[in-house]
């Protein structure tokens, strides 16, 4: 038989690997080999489809520069980046996922998206990170405890979100800086709060190949409301997540998939007064209250 019989060509790359050193990476290409020509004669793929793809993934490349990815957010909205954080949650906290003696699970993991910033300041619990923003004021506070309820003292949270409109600093022009971001501390009791605004949904960028396929697909480019943070003190297995108002919408069409049950909290709405930390209020306010649960390190 020629290499060329139509029959065989799977087996016959496949076997090209066959002097491949790195064990991990013969796996991998292995699959992505298999996978590939079977997609191929799954949908009997003709070569102007084949064309096209190679077309549409040059312009994705040709879409990123040093602040835009669009093959990450082309992963995103295939689900391809949310899998990776499932599974390496799964794979970090397996311990914790199998000690029946814990009280509680490790809080879930979901995409960490392109708005993170390092090195946001470092600020007392209780400050106001939305203030001067678009947004309805919201207050936030809870506890982190590792997976049998013990407080983590001194464990950072590094929280970010867009403002009320949807918008994240890093859209908002050069001369921005840093908005609505913010690193804070737990205290001895495991305890953290501060302020921020209730954020609302909004669209990922759509203005290029993905956006164009989101359309193909018949899909909307939006992401219902959320905070972000990175929850980490040493010892523990990090963790990167989001926090989602329940009365947002698209929480159950998230263009990347992000949302998980878990996450969906209440937002309670008051009237101006006396805030939960004390503070007078004289605007119409929110306050949300989140425990986060931590699993140790293995
Ligand atoms: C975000 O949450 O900010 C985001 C996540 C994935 C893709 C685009 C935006
Ligand atoms: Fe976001």
């Amino acid at each position: 038989m020629t290499q060329h019989e139509t029959s065989d060509i799977t087996e016959t790359v496949l076997r090209t690997l066959e002097g491949c050193t790195d064990a991990r990476y013969q796996q991998v290409m292995s699959a992505v080999i298999r996978h590939a020509h079977a997609l191929v004669r799954e949908v009997d793929l003709q070569p102007h489809e084949w064309m096209a793809a190679i077309q549409f993934l040059t312009r994705v490349g040709h879409t990123c520069d040093d602040k835009r990815q669009e093959f990450i957010l082309l992963s995103d909205t295939l689900g391809i980046s949310m899998l990776t954080v499932q599974l390496e949650q799964a794979r970090r906290s397996a311990k914790a996922l199998a000690d029946r003696a814990a009280t509680t699970q490790p809080t879930e993991a979901t995409v960490q998206g392109p708005f993170y910033w390092e090195g946001a300041p470092v600020l007392p619990l209780g400050s106001d990170i939305g203030a001067g923003m678009p947004g309805e004021p919201a207050h936030y506070s809870g506890r982190v405890t590792d997976t049998h309820g013990r407080p983590i003292e001194n464990c950072c949270l590094d929280v970010w979100s867009g403002d009320g409109e949807g918008v994240y600093d890093m859209q908002m022009g050069e001369d921005a800086g840093m908005r609505l971001r913010a690193r804070f501390h737990t205290d001895a009791d495991g305890r953290y709060h501060f302020w921020s605004v209730k954020p609302t949904y909004y669209p990922i960028p759509d203005d290029g190949p993905v956006g164009d396929m989101l359309k193909a697909m018949g899909r909307h480019p939006n992401r219902p409301g959320h905070i972000h943070m990175m929850v980490y003190r040493d010892g523990y297995v990090p963790l990167t997540t989001h926090l989602f108002p329940s009365d947002s919408p698209y929480l159950d069409s998230d263009v990347v998939f992000g949302v998980r049950d878990s996450l969906i909290l209440p937002y309670t709405a008051h009237a101006p007064g006396t805030a939960p930390d004390g503070r007078t209020m004289e605007r119409a306010f929110h306050s949300a209250r989140y425990d986060i649960h931590l699993a140790p390190a293995a």
